[in-house]
């Protein structure tokens, strides 16, 4: 267990803003979680933190960040399929990097991105057609209220795109200590997304496709468009894609027919915020220390590493001001303001 007052979490936030906590508590079992819930000297409010890659400090932090360490990857194979249990602390992409070099399907469309696999289950990461709730079985976590653990199954956890009740009706309650994902050896790959398919196509012709190679193509898809966070400020992306009534959409494509559009089985459609962010002219635009990102526009960038929480916000306002007033959609941020 590691405990410590009055700390600097520019290191624990992917945006590098440089904001203090007041005290910060990160734990190696589930012994040490239950003890850390009931120390006294840690102040409130408690926020628990995974990777810091999809969130926003607004400004130093009042109460306890709370940080997993629980490690570990237990693999079953039974007469049901192959299941492995994984450490809420562990690193996605290393994950990632596992069952590929298995030979195992399952997790390669979810590559690169990074964070720690409990934040995964509570945000319902999701990339090239794949959400991480398609391989997820069930999630194990501690519960605040008695300290109790159990198992939620995948079907309760109120999934959809990015969201699930973790982040919603039941936020703060439940810790998650481990999740368990479905995979298998059955050849699987999920092209169906964008020009994924052409791509695997033009990588690797006829050949027969392996978790590695779909891994690697993956990988190398999102070099292209997205800044590493090792080596730029960022969240990933900014915003969530919008859903619009049909009437909005015939709206914006009476003037753009060119829209890029996706139906949505409820009637609604699906446009990319990165198209209504470049269309309305503020694609790679710049303000003080936080820019646009000029190769995906959904991408908010600290690009001299020293923008302030306010800098940023004052251009997620000045995108969300942009496009309503172009488009009439007001866009909302997929990363998490704290
Ligand atoms: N587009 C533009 N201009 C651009 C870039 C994209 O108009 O500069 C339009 C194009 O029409 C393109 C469409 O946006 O076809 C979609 O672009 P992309 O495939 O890059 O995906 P996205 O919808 O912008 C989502 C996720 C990403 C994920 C990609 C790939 C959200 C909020 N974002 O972005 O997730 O990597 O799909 O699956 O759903 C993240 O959550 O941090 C993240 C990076």
């Amino acid at each position: 267990m590691k405990i410590e007052f009055q700390k600097d979490l520019s290191a624990l936030n992917t945006f590098r803003m440089r904001v203090k906590a007041a005290a910060y508590a990160e734990y190696n079992s589930v012994d040490e979680l239950r003890a850390i819930l009931d120390n006294p000297d840690l102040p409130g409010p408690k926020y628990h933190i995974g990777g810091g890659s999809n969130l926003l400090f607004t400004g130093d932090f009042p109460g306890t960040i709370l940080h997993s360490c629980l490690k570990g990857l237990i693999l079953k194979r039974d007469e049901s399929g192959i299941t492995v249990q994984v450490g809420a602390g562990e690193t996605w992409d290393e994950f990632c990097e596992w069952a590929a070099a298995e030979g195992l399907w399952g997790p390669e469309n979810l590559s690169l991105i990074p964070g720690e696999v409990g934040a995964a289950a509570v945000q319902n990461i999701g990339a090239y057609g794949v959400e991480v709730k398609d391989i997820i079985t069930g999630v194990e976590v501690l519960d605040t209220h008695d300290h109790t653990t159990g198992t939620i199954d995948v079907e309760e956890c109120g999934y959809g795109y990015r969201e699930s009740h973790f982040k919603g009706e039941w936020k703060g309650r439940f810790i998650v200590t481990s999740v368990t994902f479905r995979l298998t050896e059955d050849y699987a790959p999920r092209l169906d997304y964008g020009h994924v398919k052409e791509s695997m196509k033009a990588a690797y012709g006829d050949e027969t496709l392996t978790p590695r190679m779909v891994r690697d193509e993956i990988i190398r898809i999102r070099r292209t468009k997205l800044p590493d966070v090792k080596e730029i400020g960022s969240a990933g992306s900014f915003f969530k894609n919008p859903y619009v009534t049909q009437e909005q959409y015939e709206d914006i494509a009476d003037i753009y027919p060119e829209v890029p559009h996706f139906p949505l089985p409820d009637g609604r459609v699906k446009i990319p915020a990165a198209w209504l962010i470049e269309k309305a002219g503020l694609k790679g635009y710049v303000k003080g220390n936080a820019a646009v990102y000029a190769r995906q526009p959904l991408v908010i960038v600290n690009h001299t590493g020293k923008a302030a929480p306010w800098e940023i916000i004052s251009l997620e306002r000045k995108i969300i001001r942009t496009v309503r007033s172009r488009f009439g959609v007001t866009l909302s941020p997929e990363v998490e303001h704290i």
